[in-house]
């Protein structure tokens, strides 16, 4: 079967798709290079386009059966400070390519949402049926085009899941792929280069959360248990009903936590510093991972010092290709 994954040279996307080639999949990699990086798509046919090009993408969903959907805009903060940009690339332009796929053949769809469209969640762990109530642009533009499967699915006969990511870290085990963002705003790679003095310490985004420790929890699943997931998702699709699915590990880790096993894990201590909190972070956010057990037979194996490993030997190979 072929697979479009739009947006494979991005981070999450592109471990779907060493994912599918390990189970047997043709992975196509559609990417515009604006935020995704070529090397992370070496092995993989590559087709550089926009999501916004029909005419670009209609010939390439021609020959494919199914499409992945990773190309969005992911920065809560600058959500924020530029909303139109995420509306315009996660709203408009994603529809754009719904709307292509719909003048295809393809008729499965996979949608990479995130846990910021609930908010604040009402209760923790979080489960699927939690009220929608995101609280920054991006889970608003994350939400919206979940309504629109929601509204295409029985429509025009469109088969969707909305995988709803907690916190993605760590990187595949091969030391081939990983995390490459610039800026980087994630914890575990924010941490690293600290260790590494690229900035002058960690700063931890608050302590007076009402949590163990009072700093933040979150959920953190290896991106390679989310990466076969959507391979699972993907083959569910061929009977299961369109719906939304938690992918998370269902346990919590505070910041302190990460730190801690940073520490373990490489053993090097992390420079930190307590900072005011980061507007729009919620204390918690930890998955009920129920739904994703039960209907795709899927539970994260890799545990918190894996993905701190794994981010460690990935973040050790780009240091030594940058010398
Ligand atoms: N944190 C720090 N210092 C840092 C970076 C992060 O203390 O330098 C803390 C944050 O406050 C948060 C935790 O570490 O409590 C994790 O922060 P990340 O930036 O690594 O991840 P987020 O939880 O903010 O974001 C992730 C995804 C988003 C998604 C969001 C949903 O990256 O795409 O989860 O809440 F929207």
């Amino acid at each position: 079967m072929n697979v479009l994954v739009v947006g494979g040279a991005g981070y999450i996307g592109s471990h779907a798709a060493l994912a599918l080639k390990r189970h047997g999949y043709e992975p196509v990699i559609y990417d515009n290079l604006g935020a995704g990086h070529a090397v992370l798509a070496q092995g993989f046919e590559l087709i550089v386009g926009d999501i916004s090009d029909a005419g670009k993408l209609a010939p390439i969903l021609g020959r494919v059966d199914a499409v992945m959907h990773f190309a969005a805009h992911a920065y809560v903060g600058e959500s924020v400070i530029n909303p139109r940009k995420y509306f315009q690339n996660n709203v408009l332009d994603g529809v754009t390519l719904l709307n292509a796929v719909l003048d295809s053949k393809v008729r499965k769809f996979i949608f990479s949402s995130s846990c910021a469209v609930y908010g604040v969640p009402a209760k923790v762990p979080m489960t699927e049926d939690l009220p929608r109530v995101p609280v920054n642009p991006y889970g608003v533009t994350k939400l919206i085009f979940e309504q629109a499967l929601e509204a295409y699915g029985p429509a025009y006969g469109l088969g969707y899941m909305n995988l709803r990511y907690f916190n993605a870290a760590g990187a595949d085990e091969s030391g081939t792929i990983g995390e490459m963002h610039t800026p980087e705003t994630h914890l575990i790679p924010s941490a690293f280069e600290a260790i590494r003095g690229q900035r002058p310490a960690l700063e931890v985004f608050g302590d007076k959360y009402p949590t163990p420790d009072g700093t933040c929890v979150r959920d953190y699943i290896h991106v390679t248990d989310l990466a076969e997931a959507h391979v699972l998702a993907l083959e569910y699709l061929a009977g299961g009903i369109s719906q939304a699915v938690n992918l998370g590990t269902g346990h919590g880790h505070s910041v302190r936590e990460i730190l801690s096993a940073i520490k373990r894990v490489t053993g090097r201590e992390v420079p930190s510093r307590m900072a005011p909190p980061r507007a729009g972070d919620p204390p918690e956010l930890v998955a009920d991972p129920t739904r994703a057990e039960h209907l795709l037979h899927w539970k994260a194996k890799r545990s918190l010092d894996e993905i701190v490993a794994t981010a460690w030997k990935w973040d050790e190979r780009m240091r030594m290709a940058k010398k």
